[in-house]
């Protein structure tokens, strides 16, 4: 039997684009003829029933804005069994029969469980580091990757200014999606991921003496936070070559702000593609772009699939960043 009533949540850490994506999983079920509600806080709104219904107005002008306009959060709660079946009555309560959730792996793990209670869920993808195995480009990414680039352009004004060399942590949990591009795009003398098996003397103080050597005078190194230890390094730094060296973490900064137009077209199209899923039935799937073109995955394959970091581009960065 067809479906009529779908819920929306966004879980996790927010990210850039989220609230585009709501707009259109808001307004594809609605001109499909759905009634939509919209869950506040994640997983722990579903379990205290912060459902609210949707209409084409109440997503007006939030494509432009970061964040997420139904809040988010990292539920530990929604992983008891307690938790969980207090989600699913508050499901059957409001009659929602399939549920669109926006979020990173964590989130796509509780979507699996309400699936496997029999609850339909659809994911998308949503989450500044990329680290989405299936997924190309997650939602947020592209912002967040235009952000720390802003931010380490600023720092190289200053760098350039005082001859100095600049340590700076950019996010991505365990992933260097954000650290490796970013380095490419800002022209880092040094890039560190955790992809990459790190030699402290390989890897910064020895680019950093040859760009010296060359008559390079300010310096960059990112760093992805899987590695951290900023603080250290820089002192390190300045210990071994005499140049003075400031640490930066860039923080929660690049979770916020304005969503590109990257993202908040691909976020468009995510959404519109996970409310058609329901309606054709499916369950258990999460959207994801491939070359491109948005295509779905069953959520245990997706999770098992591992994703690598482009050695080539690494290469490739380190190549011609001195
Ligand atoms: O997953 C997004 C992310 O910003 C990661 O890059 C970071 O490790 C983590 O979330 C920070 O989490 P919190 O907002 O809970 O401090």
């Amino acid at each position: 039997m067809a479906i009529k009533k779908i819920g929306v949540l966004t879980s996790g850490g927010d990210a850039p684009g989220m609230n585009a994506a709501i707009r259109a999983v808001v307004r594809t079920a609605l001109n499909r003829g759905l009634e939509v509600v919209a869950v506040y806080g994640g997983y722990d709104g579903l379990i205290n029933g912060d459902i609210r219904p949707m209409n084409l107005r109440s997503v007006s002008n939030i494509i432009n804005r970061g964040g997420t306009m139904l809040y988010s959060a990292r539920s530990p709660e929604f992983r008891t069994e307690a938790g969980m079946q207090k989600a699913i009555s508050q499901c059957l309560k409001h009659d929602i029969e399939g549920l669109v959730v926006i979020g990173g792996d964590g989130s796509f793990r509780g979507a699996q469980d309400l699936t496997r209670r029999g609850f339909p869920c659809i994911g998308i993808p949503g989450t500044i580091d990329n680290d989405i195995s299936c997924c190309e480009h997650t939602i947020g990414y592209d912002t967040a990757l235009n952000t720390c680039m802003d931010l380490c352009d600023k720092l190289r004004d200053t760098m350039a200014s005082h001859g100095r060399c600049s340590v700076v942590e950019v996010m991505g949990r365990h992933a260097g999606y954000i650290a490796l591009n970013v380095g490419i795009a800002i022209g880092a003398t040094g890039i560190v991921v955790p992809e990459v098996e790190f030699d402290f003397d390989r890897d910064v103080i020895q680019r950093i003496e040859q760009a010296r050597a060359t008559g390079k005078n300010d310096f960059i190194i990112v760093v992805a936070e899987g590695i951290g230890r900023v603080e250290e390094m820089a002192k390190e730094i300045q210990k071994r070559t005499g140049i003075d060296t400031r640490a930066s973490i860039l923080g929660h900064v690049q979770r916020g702000g304005t969503p590109t137009l990257y993202d908040r077209v691909l976020a468009s199209r995510m959404g519109a593609y996970a409310v058609q899923l329901l309606l054709d039935g499916k369950s258990n799937r999460v959207v994801a772009e491939q070359n491109g073109n948005l295509v779905d995955f069953d959520i245990e394959e997706a999770l098992a699939m591992k994703k690598t970091l482009d050695m080539d581009l690494y290469n490739m960065a380190l190549e011609i960043s001195i």
